[in-house]
């Protein structure tokens, strides 16, 4: 499969954010070694499966099925680098966010970290794991405990893994400060704060053990959008000056713009484009990436063009459980053949067909189409009405 190809094209070309860190931060231990020491990609997953088996009642029979909620998926994050995961509801974007962060174990494939595979471990085996990967989740009402003050929520990473012993509370203040809010404030309730202070302390409990790997399931999605915007400028500048690196998964591209260097685009539970964000939002060759693109409300501004055409999606998203055969998204597509229902088109890049060839410039760049396009005159509507 791809994740050769996808070593290949990425290789050492992440994005190099190793300007000294503005924000004070214990010196990591010498043994959490970076990916950059180590000249490994931080996180490496390799044809990723996940399925949920269940039971349900057809008539009067009890018969077997399985949500194929992950299909076999590839990537690679390096330090320091943002990858966007994109996709409609329920195609994969936060079970795959649970596997990485092994609150789930994966039915089939690897998930390396630092070059060391961490698919089976054991929960007992997982305490470095837990530390260097962490999660920002969707709800920031829902995420933090509503009886725990903001200075314990943020004060019991320190002690599960044993930091700043004895100086547990100046941290805690240290990391309030770090994401905006008022250190004195450590003894209040999560209810004492807005949505977006909230979601600010969610982001401090990620960063207070000092991660390496951050994945943001929709971080901003349920705020309002006047506050997602400042709350994606701080994660942006926490990323920067700590050189983290980001999964950010989203449902449109729109909101991952500006804050990923590459983007992955999912549809039921595959990855049908990967690639570095200007090829991406410049040059889409998956009829899927071109529709979400054409719904982005900004991209005539970004491109300076006038609109041309509005691709509207037509039906809903298959169920998992039966998936279509060969394309996914054939069911679903205007440019369908009969070869889209027989064969599944494989994640390539299009350089790869001698037709395509030379037509545009290198960079990661891969889709699973049977007639991809190198270049189109897709443009999004303009909100005009
Ligand atoms: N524990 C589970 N048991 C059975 N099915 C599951 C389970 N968890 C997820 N699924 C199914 O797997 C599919 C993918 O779910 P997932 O939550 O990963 O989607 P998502 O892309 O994060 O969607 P959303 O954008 O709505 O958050 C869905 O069809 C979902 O119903
Ligand atoms: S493989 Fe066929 S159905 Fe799938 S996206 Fe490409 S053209 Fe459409
Ligand atoms: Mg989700």
């Amino acid at each position: 499969m791809t994740q050769q190809q996808i070593d290949q094209q990425t290789g050492d070309e992440g994005t190099d954010r190793t300007g000294a860190a503005a924000v004070p931060q214990t010196a990591p231990e010498t043994s959490r070694k970076s990916g950059q020491e180590t000249g490994q990609p931080l996180l490496k997953v390799t044809d990723l499966q996940r399925y949920f088996p269940f039971r349900e009642v057809q008539g009067l029979k009890m018969v077997r099925a399985t949500v194929k909620a992950v299909d076999g998926i590839s990537f690679t994050v390096r330090q320091g680098q943002t990858l966007g995961l994109v996709g409609e509801s329920g195609c994969g974007k936060s079970t795959t966010s649970r596997l990485i962060t092994r609150l789930d174990t994966p039915t089939a494939g690897t998930i390396e970290f630092q070059g060391r595979d961490i698919t089976h471990l054991k929960e007992s085996e997982l305490r470095e794991i837990r530390r260097d990967v962490q999660m920002i989740f969707q709800d920031p009402y829902s995420s933090l405990n509503p009886r725990h003050t903001v200075g314990t929520i943020l004060s019991t990473p320190l002690k599960v893994h044993g930091l700043h012993q004895g100086k547990e509370k100046a941290r805690v203040q240290e990391l309030l400060e770090l994401v905006g809010l008022n250190p004195e404030h450590i003894n209040r309730y999560p209810s004492e704060f807005s949505g977006g202070q909230r979601q600010r302390i969610g982001i401090a409990r990620a960063l207070a053990v000092e991660p390496k790997l951050i994945i943001a399931d929709e971080p901003v999605s349920a705020l309002d959008v006047s506050i997602q915007a400042q709350v994606m400028n701080l994660l942006a500048k926490l990323r920067d000056e700590l050189d983290l690196a980001f999964i950010f998964v989203a449902h449109d591209l729109g909101v991952v713009r500006h804050f990923c260097d590459q983007v992955a685009v999912m549809y039921l539970g595959k990855i049908v484009e990967y690639g570095d964000k200007k090829k991406i939002y410049e040059a889409p060759e998956h009829p899927y990436t071109q529709a979400l693109l054409s719904a982005a409300p900004d991209i005539n501004v970004a491109r300076g063009i006038a609109p041309k055409e509005r691709i509207r999606l037509v039906g809903d998203v298959p169920s998992p459980i039966d998936p279509p055969s060969g394309c996914r998204f054939r069911t679903r597509c205007w440019k369908a053949q009969d070869i889209c229902a027989q064969q599944e088109p494989p994640l390539l890049s299009a350089q790869a067909d001698e037709s395509l060839r030379g037509k545009r410039e290198g960079g990661l760049h891969l889709q699973a189409c049977h007639f991809p396009e190198v270049k189109t005159d897709l443009v999004a509507e303009v909100e005009s009405a």
